[in-house]
């Protein structure tokens, strides 16, 4: 039977988002409907709702999400009804180039459900990321639920789902950050932090906090900054070299992505280090340097998708980690909310006063 539950939807890019019901079909063969405890509010939530990621309205909102499996479809053996998942945007395809070539993080063919959940006249829903989760319940595919330790407060699993796992990747997966390195990360919001717990986790020496906002310097410190920059007051390239013998950082972090803020990374760079990209720039953004300094200072300039996590790999390990005590998740919740809040969320998140507004449902 079909059910029908409540979901924050976001109907048009003028509309605030809307709480309403929703229809979660039964799982049909590789699906899962999973009973949604815990769903972060991330700012590719607003994206959406700003129209900036396609014009697929209505969305169903929130994606980084634990929760519990409610009912499996035919076929799926990964999961079983009762285990505790927290949700992935990517479900490897296992055929695709990348999936060939050995990279699957970088997966081109990613799984969702092939079924819609829709609104109760019948309206085709689009999820978030392929999720939808600010929702009681949501139908994904099983490839999107990883088993976790059920141990683990949802609040704080969920998150893993998207920015904090981007961060954090950035960090360790794709800057390849190693014992002893010095490392800088501009922008401290959820992302830039987690990348700051991230250095840390891998042994980094040095870490660089850099922002304009003194309150998420006083946040990076907790996670893990051994210095901190307030770049409105002093300029960001000149205090990383001075922090680093004067020679530059070896792995800089851009979690703005802005051009300026890119620019900062690649010039506050030791030479043949790394630059690594995980804000996401809009699409007027452009950048104009010199070609010759690309080559002169070596290195990889490289993006960062999603922290080139694999879910099945990284997230129960990195659960393991925070109920060791050794990975600090719990500092990313700043505010438990409801449903109802997910608008009032976004302003919030705009103004700075949170790492992430997180729906309890
Ligand atoms: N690559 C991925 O897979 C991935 C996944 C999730 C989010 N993201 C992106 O990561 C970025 C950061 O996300 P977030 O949730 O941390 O956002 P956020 O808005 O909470 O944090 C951004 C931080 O940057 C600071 N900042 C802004 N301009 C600055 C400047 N010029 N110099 C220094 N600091 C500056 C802000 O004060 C804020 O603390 C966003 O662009 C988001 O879309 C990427
Ligand atoms: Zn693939
Ligand atoms: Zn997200």
């Amino acid at each position: 039977m079909p059910q029908q539950v409540r979901g924050v939807i976001a109907r048009s890019q003028q509309a605030p988002v809307e709480l309403t019901d929703i229809v979660i079909p039964d799982p049909g063969p590789g699906e899962v409907v999973v009973d949604i405890a815990a769903c972060g509010v991330c700012h590719t939530d607003l994206t959406y709702r700003e129209g900036g990621i396609n014009d697929e309205f209505p969305f169903l909102l929130g994606h980084e999400a634990a929760g519990t499996v409610d009912s499996v479809g035919e076929g799926v053996e990964s999961v079983r009804p009762g285990d505790f998942v927290i949700l992935n945007w990517r479900a490897v395809c296992g055929r695709c180039r990348a999936c060939r070539r050995g990279r699957p993080q970088y997966c081109f063919d990613t799984f969702n459900a092939s079924q819609k959940m829709t609104l109760t006249d019948g309206t085709e829903l689009t999820p978030a990321l392929g999720i939808g989760a600010f929702a009681d319940k949501t139908l994904v595919h099983a490839g999107q639920c990883t088993k976790v330790d059920p141990a683990a407060d949802p609040a704080v699993a969920g998150l893993l789902g998207c920015g904090v796992m981007a961060g954090l990747g950035a960090a360790v997966n794709t800057g390849a950050v190693g014992r002893g390195d010095s490392v800088a990360v501009i922008g401290c919001g959820g992302v830039g932090d987690a990348a700051i717990a991230g250095a840390r986790l891998a042994g980094a020496g040095t870490i660089i906090a850099v922002d304009r906002d003194t309150r998420k310097l006083d946040w990076a410190r907790e996670l893990g900054a051994t210095h901190t920059v307030n770049a409105s007051d002093s300029d960001a390239v000149a205090a990383i070299a001075e922090l680093t013998g004067g020679f530059g950082a070896d792995v800089v972090i851009d979690a703005v992505g802005r051009p300026e803020t890119w620019k900062q990374a690649f010039y506050a760079r030791d030479l043949a280090g790394t630059v690594v990209l995980v804000g996401v720039p809009t699409p007027d953004m452009r950048l104009e340097m010199p070609l010759l300094d690309f080559f002169s200072r070596g290195g990889a300039l490289k993006s960062s998708w999603y922290g080139d996590c694999l879910p099945e790999r990284d997230f129960p390990m990195l659960i393991d980690l925070y109920l060791q005590g050794r990975l600090p998740l719990e500092k990313f919740v700043t505010e438990r909310i409801t449903l109802d809040d997910v608008e009032k969320a976004f302003h919030t998140m705009h103004s700075g006063e949170v790492l992430r507004s997180v729906v309890i449902l």
